[in-house]
């Protein structure tokens, strides 16, 4: 909800509502004060009052019911806060697939908790992905590609609107997953016949979930039907070929396997930027070229400061 505020009331933890601003903050149309200097810049600013989005940030009343509240937005917390609220809403959106139960609304609020956590650090969900926590492989997984797919997309100028929708994509795409045991999803051996079968069927069995919620939008349960599909025809489910594989899909696909190659799981070590861009450069038949060159800009750009391993030879 959008509420004006007097200019002096402006905390820390609110989120300053502005359609005007550019670039990563321009989606959601303002910022979130997460540092005192920013709220110092618009205490001093010349506005009479702002306004505050209390959908995406601190209400007024927050304030008013605990005079603690201002202290964990902090620079140093704000974006671990930011990343365990992203969590939360996450759980609680797969917590509730799992008793089958499917909602457009539910995940777009973690898609917009996911945002804000990457608009205080960009590089806070791929790096989450590198290390192992206690957090559920599959959760943190689908948050990563989700903001990753928010962030490249934006790279890519797409229109606000389907920056979230692709966002919610990237969210829900191994919803299918969930019916899968945890022991097939951990295997380290060699999987079987069955097991591989098995796996291959989440990405229909998670779009029959997805649609038995009408509002669900088609772009949503494309990127997951779809996301397994291959430029030159060896995907499943349905061995889509160029041409028939939608935009949208072809960008979850690449953020799907860059984030499953960078992050660390059960069977591998997480690889560096530089590994995951010279692994799939070598298969430029399962996705589109000149969207390839685009992917591994966006990346140069926006975590090549973070990862200085050994990307600069590669990228
Ligand atoms: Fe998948
Ligand atoms: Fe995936």
């Amino acid at each position: 909800m959008l509420k004006r505020i007097e200019r002096r009331n402006a905390k820390l933890g609110m989120f300053i509502h502005d359609p005007h601003l550019p670039r990563l903050d321009r989606w959601v149309g303002g910022f979130l004060l997460t540092t005192n200097q920013d709220l110092e810049r618009v205490q001093r600013s010349n506005l009479e009052t702002v306004v505050i989005d209390t959908g995406l940030g601190m209400d007024v009343e927050d304030y008013r019911a605990s005079t603690t509240a201002p202290t964990v937005w902090l620079q140093s917390e704000s974006h671990i806060d930011l990343l365990g609220a992203a969590k939360a809403r996450v759980r609680a959106l797969f917590a509730d697939a799992r008793l089958g139960v499917s909602s457009f609304d539910e995940a777009d609020s973690a898609v917009r908790a996911i945002y804000r956590s990457i608009l205080a650090d960009p590089t806070a969900l791929i790096e989450m992905s590198r290390v192992k926590d206690d957090e559920d492989d599959l959760q943190r997984h689908s948050m990563a590609v989700s903001g990753l797919m928010m962030q490249f997309a934006e790279f890519l100028d797409l229109a606000p609107p389907t920056v979230q929708v692709l966002g919610v994509g990237g969210l829900l795409h191994d919803i299918g997953k969930i019916y899968l045991s945890s022991d097939i999803l951990a295997k380290t051996a060699a999987l079987t016949e069955e097991e591989r079968n098995a796996i291959a069927l989440h990405p229909q069995r998670g779009h029959d979930l997805l649609a038995q919620d009408p509002t669900m939008p088609e772009l949503v349960l494309d990127i997951c039907l779809h996301h397994h599909e291959k430029l030159n025809g060896a995907g499943y489910p349905h061995g889509l070929k160029a041409g028939e594989i939608s935009l949208a899909v072809q960008i979850a696909t690449l953020c799907d396997v860059y984030e499953a190659l960078t992050s660390k799981r059960s069977y591998k070590p997480a690889w560096s930027s530089a590994d995951a861009l010279s692994s799939m450069s070598q298969t430029l038949d399962y996705f589109d070229e000149e969207l390839f060159n685009q992917f591994r800009l966006f990346v140069k750009q926006t975590f090549f400061n973070q990862d200085t391993k050994n990307t600069a030879a590669c990228l």
